[in-house]
Parts: structure tokens; C-alpha cells; sequence
């Protein structure tokens, strides 16, 4: 079964084409990583995926159905979630109600009833229980932007998946951290993703290559190679692109 297939999807801004025909199919369960150099339309892609742009042509299918005409919060609730590049939380909420906030815009509540929703026992259990799945209980009270930066991404890989997504689209989690803040950061990815989808962006090769089942490689808007890693270190394009990074 295909999670997330996508047919000639090309997208331009103005009169620049910066999808130029990717065609892809993401494997339920797969963990698939996209790699290339900046600039090269990585983070576009997941915006054209979980519906933040509107595709210029093509098809976007999530398990099978057409989501690419799908505003993003449909495309949410049939089942993908994605993370930003940039930390997304909200700095002067508490951990717990940034889980909490994610947990309520994942089941399609409105502002307007969080008051009543206040005392509901199973959102603050789902909460709770996603609290203790990041390791992050005994930060439960202090406001998200108090959180170390790795603590912070963590957080937001939490409010990714709270709502049960899936499919799982993150873009580059362990941008800006250190050796031993990345492989916390892999290992709570690989923890809560476990049994689902997961497409990521990523530039630490070490963790690509520890990482995926699939890696695809974008080059100016193409897709150069996707397949097994080491058919992806092999290939010859690949090696041209990244000028034999991959090689370490
Ligand atoms: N909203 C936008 N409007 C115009 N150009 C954009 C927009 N978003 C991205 N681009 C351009 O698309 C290209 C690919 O960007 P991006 O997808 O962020 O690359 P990557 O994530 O691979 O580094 C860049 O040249 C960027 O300037
Ligand atoms: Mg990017």
C-alpha cells in the first residue's frame, strides 16, 4: 500500500518552476528521507503535500485518494501531519497546554470551547500521555519558549503527531543541533513515529543513512535518485551533486 504517491507534480512561483516533475511513491510504514542541496525545493515540496501552496499541476495522493485540492487542515484530518522548519510552539504556553492545543486542533475544536473543554479528563490524559512518550514531564508547567532548543523541537514533534496522524512529514529536525541533542532528537523520532509513515528532510547524512528505508535525492526541483541507501550512495548522479559528501 502507498501512503503518499506523487504523479508530475510541478509547482512555479511567477514565472520560475521550482517542482519540475516529481513523481514519487512513499510505502505505508517506509521511512523515507529527502535529501539535497539548499534551494533545491525541499521544504516547497512538503508545502505542496500538506496543502500549504496549491500545486501548478500534477497529483498529490494520500493513501490512495486525491488530497491536492485540499485545504491543509482536511489533508490534517485525513491523516498527514507535518512539522515546520522553523519551531513552531507557542513560547508563553505551558508544555502540557501546547500538547493540549494540539490535541484539540487535531479532533477539530474551536478557540471557543476550550473553556469548556477545560476539565475534559480524556484530553488531559491524552496529554499527559503524550507528555511522558517526549520525556518531557518534568517540564509539564514552564512556558514551551523556556525549554531548551532541543526540548523545544521535541515538543514539536510532539504536536505533530498528537492528533494520530499516519503519515508524518518533518523538515529537518535536527537542523542547529549539537552531536548528542540530534541523537536524542532521532531517537524520540523514531520512538513516537514507530508503525507509521515517515517522510523527512534531512541534511545530517549520518542520521539519513541510519535512518531510512528510502532515500530520495532533489536537485533543482528533480528528483535525481530514490531508492534503498546504498543504491543512492552508489549512484553516480548523487555523487556529482553532493561532490562526494556522501562518502565519508
Ligand atoms: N513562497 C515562495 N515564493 C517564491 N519562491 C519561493 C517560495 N518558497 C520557496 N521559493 C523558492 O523555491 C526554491 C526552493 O526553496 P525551498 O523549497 O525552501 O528549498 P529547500 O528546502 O530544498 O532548501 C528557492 O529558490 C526559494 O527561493
Ligand atoms: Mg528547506
Amino acid at each position: 500500500m502507498t501512503a503518499v504517491s506523487l504523479r508530475d507534480v510541478r509547482k512555479s512561483f511567477g514565472p520560475t518552476e521550482i517542482i519540475r516533475g516529481v513523481t514519487l511513491d512513499i510505502a505505508e510504514g517506509e521511512r523515507h528521507c529527502i535529501i539535497g542541496p539548499n534551494g533545491a525545493g525541499k521544504t516547497t515540496l512538503f508545502n505542496l503535500i500538506s496543502g500549504r501552496f496549491p500545486i501548478t499541476s500534477g497529483e498529490v495522493l494520500l493513501n490512495g485518494a486525491r488530497i491536492d485540492a485540499m485545504p491543509p487542515h482536511m489533508i490534517n484530518r485525513a491523516g498527514l501531519s507535518r512539522s515546520f522548519q522553523i519551531t513552531s510552539i507557542f513560547p508563553r504556553l505551558s508544555v502540557f497546554e501546547n500538547l493540549r492545543c494540539a490535541l484539540l486542533w487535531s479532533r477539530g475544536y474551536k478557540y471557543s470551547f476550550w473553556s469548556a473543554l477545560w476539565r475534559q479528563t480524556a484530553l488531559n490524559d491524552a496529554a499527559q500521555a503524550l507528555l511522558e512518550d517526549l520525556n518531557l514531564e518534568n517540564r509539564r508547567d514552564i512556558p514551551g519558549g523556556l525549554l531548551s532548543y532541543a526540548e523545544q523541537r521535541a515538543l514539536e514533534i510532539g504536536m505533530t503527531i498528537a492528533g494520530g496522524a499516519s503519515v508524518i512529514l518533518l523538515d529537518e529536525p535536527t537542523a542547529g543541533m549539537s552531536h548528542s541533542e540530534t541523537d536524542y532528537a532521532m531517537a524520540l523520532i523514531r520512538r513516537v513515529t514507530q508503525g507509521k509513515t515517515l517522510l523527512m528532510v534531512e541534511h545530517d547524512m549520518k542520521v539519513v543513512f541510519d535512518l531510512a528505508d528510502t532515500i530520495t535525492v532533489l536537485v533543482y526541483g528533480q528528483v535525481i535518485a530514490s531508492g534503498p541507501p546504498e543504491t543512492v550512495r552508489a549512484s553516480k548522479a548523487v555523487q556529482e551533486a553532493y561532490l562526494g559528501a556522501l562518502e565519508e
